[in-house]
């Protein structure tokens, strides 16, 4: 059965805005993303909304509903009640471009950052072999959708703008562990996951786990793991050792 809810969405862009209040019908099976839809339809046509798959896979609808982060098209409206206010709003750590879009290019900055898979140099392409156990490992990672959702929970940048340049968030510190694990990438990644990708902000809070549509164990199975081998590689004797006579 359909019912009338309550919508807060956020209008304005990063100068001004305010939070608009809607009534809008509901129907049986829809997730906020059809109630966005509907209100674009009958009574708010500038609203501004990203979006393309409508099915958990494109990352682009991305937004903050009640507060939490949550793709638009997977929530579903019965998780609320009938007579709760739901508000949407913007996600808080990127720069508003109007309504509920946001300018995610922080995030394609950091990957940019990133040296891409570096293969042995005399391997050719028709040589490459894995174990089982090293290609599943990474599958996990692969399965992000690069929704951005954890990049936006982070508390080391979401409310410190000053820590963006150091710190590259938790979807990119992960590509990181994804090519150090890697046994055909021969380059080594520790070091500047500590010094330029800002591993040492993160203190596995987990809030990026957290809010992931896709399940995937970021702390446990990526950021811990690269924290782990980067302790080795500082406490290390030979290394202490090396770099006491060669880098003082
Ligand atoms: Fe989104 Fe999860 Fe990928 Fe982060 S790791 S960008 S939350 S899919
Ligand atoms: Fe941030 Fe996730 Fe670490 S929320 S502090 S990157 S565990
Ligand atoms: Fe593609 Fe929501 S529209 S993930």
């Amino acid at each position: 059965m359909g019912y009338k809810a309550s919508f807060r969405v956020w209008r304005g862009d990063d100068t001004d805005g305010e939070l608009k209040d809607y009534t809008v019908e509901v129907n049986e099976g829809e997730v906020v993303l059809d109630i966005i839809h509907r209100l674009q339809a009958t009574q708010a046509p500038d609203l501004a909304v990203r979006w393309n798959c409508k099915a958990g896979k494109c990352g682009s609808c991305s937004a903050e509903i009640n507060g939490r982060p949550r793709l638009l098209c997977m929530t579903r409206m019965s998780v609320f009640t009938e007579d709760e206010v739901i508000t949407v709003t913007p996600m808080r750590t990127f720069p508003v471009v109007r309504d509920l879009v946001t300018d995610v290019s922080f995030n394609y900055t950091k990957a940019r950052e990133i040296p891409s898979f570096t293969p042995p140099a005399d391997l050719k392409p028709g040589d490459y072999r894995m174990q089982q156990v090293d290609v599943e490992r990474s599958q996990e990672f692969r399965k992000c959708i690069e929704c951005f959702l954890c990049q936006n929970t982070c508390h080391v940048v979401r409310d410190h703008e000053e820590n963006k340049e150091a710190f590259a968030g938790p979807r990119y510190l992960m590509r990181i562990a994804e090519l150090e694990m890697h046994p055909l990438d021969v380059a080594d990644r520790r070091d500047s996951a500590q010094d330029e990708h800002g591993l040492g902000y993160c203190n596995i809070t987990k809030c990026c786990t957290e809010v992931c549509p896709e399940g995937i164990h970021i702390t446990d199975n990526a950021l811990i793991p690269m924290k782990e081998r980067v302790a080795d590689r500082k406490y290390d004797p030979i290394v202490w050792l090396g770099n006491k006579l060669f880098r003082r």
